[in-house]
Formats: structure tokens, sequence, C-alpha cells
């Protein structure tokens, strides 16, 4: 084992970290991609797999990610080769996450930069007017135009480039504690609306009530894929944000208030999308559109409508914001940590290769929407298929196994005596991390992998 790295500075505070952290885990998958697939799963029993995967996978990994980041004080790679050596193998699982963040930057600012474009149409007043069918028409006229998706996706990254600039207490934590608590207020005030209009109980029992004909083999991997995107597991987000808490930080504690905070605003959101689905009668499989084509209709209805809107699509770009902040922190700390680069280099040149790397994705909807990387699927498509369903599960599960039977060979690992101090959390969290986690993640990948068809 080399020298454990001096600790070094990092959040001003407890609530910063939990906001920051929760900031990265509440994102476009909440809003955006979560309600669109439990609508596509069939609801209720979707909603409840995916829960399970939370607690029973999710959480313990997330414990995982920080212990390793917290004990090795680096960035996901360094992280490991300062707890296992330069030549031990287990600094892959660091760079396959690094590499996942990166390539997840790519695709996830295409959506971003929908949700940006989304915030000039709100003002403008041009989502205030006409029917559903004028609304879900300007989604399809953004997304068919290469050179607006283009820009805004420039633009957000551009954004995220000038947050991470500013380093962890002065860009990260800092926005987050403005961006974060915005968000909840206004989420809170839609969702409440919502469930007083007439699709709110309908909306309940979509989300609430299991029918477990609906569940198939491809949904259990869909709610197990994205219990690891929406805690944004796999990809070094938890390990790097660790790197910078201090010794004594409760990891149980921050992991529940983090694991529960992205899961309400999940629940919110699709509660607050179904509610407005069934009202308009609209489709619930709606697809990538449905936040989209679906909210403007609610705030059409209201009263200050426009201004609703232009806040709530701000705060849809602020949520992936905060996201896409730790995708480029990971890959940026990498750089920093093991290539010794200045950050305002490192930041540069992460951001503008992300942007490059993201243009086919954003073709992917219009000029190449007939190109296929992966038989039937899109560029985006199949980045999202890559680092969605096997990258992040798999970086997971890695972490996992390593902490649950490397750490546990050697009782005396310091990090692992810290976390005994709650010992019944510890004792479960250690079974679910060494057996079950693992267990249910080779499953889940076995069976993507066509083993049991
Ligand atoms: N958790 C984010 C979301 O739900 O939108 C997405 C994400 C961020 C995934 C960062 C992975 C990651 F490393
Ligand atoms: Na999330």
């Amino acid at each position: 084992m080399e020298n454990p790295p001096a600790m070094r500075s990092g959040w001003a505070s407890r609530l910063g970290f939990i906001l920051a952290a929760a900031g990265s885990a509440i994102g476009l998958g909440n809003i955006w991609k979560f309600p669109y697939i439990a609508g596509k799963n069939g609801g209720g029993a979707f909603v409840l797999v995916y829960l399970v995967c939370i607690v029973l996978l999710g959480l313990p990994i997330m414990v995982a990610e920080l212990l390793v980041g917290r004990s090795g004080q680096r960035d996901a790679v360094g992280s490991f080769v300062a707890l296992e050596g330069r030549r031990s193998p287990w600094r892959m699982v660091g760079w396959g996450s690094v590499v996942a963040a990166f390539l997840l930057l790519a695709f996830y600012s295409v959506v971003a930069g929908w949700s940006f474009d989304y915030v000039v149409k709100a003002a403008s007043g041009a989502l205030h007017r006409g029917s559903p069918e004028h609304v879900s028409q300007l989604f399809r006229q953004l997304t068919a135009s290469p050179g607006r998706v283009l820009w805004w996706q420039g633009v957000f990254i551009l954004a995220t480039v000038g947050i991470v600039l500013g380093g962890i207490r002065g860009g990260i934590e800092r926005w987050s504690k403005i961006l974060m608590p915005g968000l909840f207020a206004l989420l809170m005030a839609l969702f409440l609306h919502a469930m007083f209009s007439a699709g709110g109980p309908q909306a309940l029992r979509f989300m609430f009530e299991p029918d477990f004909s609906q569940l198939t083999s491809r949904s259990l991997l869909e709610a197990l894929g994205h219990a690891f995107f929406t805690l944004s597991l796999g990809a070094g987000v938890m390990i790097t944000y660790g790197s910078y808490l201090d010794p004594e930080a409760d990891l149980f504690g921050l992991s529940m208030r983090i694991a529960l905070l992205d899961t309400l605003v999940a629940l919110l959101a699709s509660l607050t999308i179904f509610s407005v689905v069934f009202s308009a009668g609209m489709p619930i499989g709606g697809g990538p559109g449905l936040v989209f084509e679906t909210l403007p209709i609610l705030f059409m209805q209201l009263p200050f409508g426009q201004l609703l809107a232009v806040v709530f699509f701000l705060l849809l770009a602020f949520a992936a914001l905060t996201s896409g902040i730790s995708m480029l922190e990971v890959v940026v700390a990498y750089v920093i940590d093991e290539c010794r680069w200045p950050r305002l280099r490192a930041t540069a040149f992460v951001g503008a290769a992300s942007f490059v790397l993201g243009i086919p994705c954003a073709l992917s909807f219009n000029l190449w929407s007939d190109r296929q990387l992966l038989p039937g699927r899109t560029v985006f498509q199949t980045f999202d298929l890559f680092v969605s369903s096997y990258m992040l599960p798999l970086g997971g599960l890695l972490v996992a196994l390593y902490v649950g039977w490397v750490w546990s060979r050697d009782q005396e690992r310091e990090a692992l005596a810290h976390l005994r101090h709650n010992a019944a959390m510890f004792k479960v969290w250690h079974v679910l991390v060494r057996y079950l986690a693992p267990a249910a993640v080779i499953l889940v990948l076995l069976n993507e992998a066509g083993l049991f068809a």
C-alpha cells in the first residue's frame, strides 16, 4: 500500500456536501427519465422494484463508493492506487468509472440542452399558446434542428465548465446551495397543484398500485440500471465527492439523505407529470418527449403559468447542471490528480472533448437519425444503453466486490472501523455489499447478455 495522501481541503459543510451529492443524484434521471420509463413499464410494479433496488443495492454501493473516496483521498483512479498500489488491477475500476463519466456527459448534455431551449421558449410565451398537438410539434421541431440542439448543448457544457473551474467550495458547493433548494420549492408547488387536478388520483393509482403482469425481465434490468443512474453510482462521482469528505463524516447517514432526496424528487416529478397526462388524456408511454410535451400543458392552466414555466425549465436545467458538473468533476479530478494539470487547463480540455464527443449524440435526433451504431439504435441510444445498462451497474458491482471482499480480509481497515460505530447498520450493510448487491447485479447482467433467454 502506498502512503496515504494528506487529507485534502474539501466541502465547507456537511450540508454543502449533501446538496452537492444530491445535486449530482437529482437530475434529468429523476424529472425526465424516471417518469417516462415508469410509464413505459406500466407504473406501480416497476416503481416498487425500483424502490427495492434503491434500498438494497443502491444505498450499500453508495456507502462503498464514498468509503473508497474518503479513504483514498484522491480521484476515482488515484483512490484505488492510493489504497492498493500502482500495479493493482483495482485501478481499472477507477478508469472504467472515469470513462463512464466522460461518455455520460457527452449524451446527457444533449437533453440538458433541450431544457435550456425550453427556458427561452417559455419566456417568449411560445409554450403558452395552442393545443397539446402544437406543444408536441414544438418539441419535434427542436430535436429536428441540429444547429439549435448543438448550440444549447454547447451552452450547457460551457456552464458546467464555468462552475467546475471554481473548484469544490467556490464552484460546486456554492452553486448547489443555490440551485437545489430552489428546485425543491418549485417542484413542491407544482406537485400540490397537480394532485388537485382531475388526473391526480389516477396518477397516484398508476404509480402505487402494482400490477405485476406488466413486469418483464427487461423491466427488471431497466429498474436496476436506473437505480445506479439516478444515484450517480458506477461513474466515480461518489468516490470523487467522497474524497473531499473528512474522516468523521457519517457515511450511512449521508447516503440515506442523498437517496431519500433523490427518490422524493423522482416520485413527485412522476406524480406531477402523470396527473397532467391523465388530465389531458395523453398516452402514458410518451417516451423521451414526456416532460417537454406534458408540463407546458399544466402551465397553460395555471395563474402565472408562463412565469412558472420559465422557472420550472430553468430549474430542470439547473438540476441537469448540478449532475453535469459532477460528471465533469470526476474526469477533471482525475486529470488534476494523476496528470498534475492545473484545474483551469484540465476543465477546459475535458469540457471541449466532451462537446466533440457529444456531437454525434445530438445528431442522432436529426441528421443521423437513420445511422445505427448498434442494430436498431442511434449513437445516442447506444451510448445510453452501454453506459446506463452496462457500465454503471458493472462499475458499482466491482466497487461492492472490492469493499465487500478485499477489505474484509483485512480486519484492521481503519475506514471500516469507523463504520462499525453503528454496529447494527454495519452488519446489514456488510451483508448487502458482500452478497446481495453483487449477486443481483451479476444475475441481471447475465440475463441481459442472453444467458437465461
Ligand atoms: N444521477 C443523475 C440523474 O439522475 O440525472 C445522472 C448521473 C449523474 C449519473 C452523474 C451518473 C453520474 F455519474
Ligand atoms: Na437521479
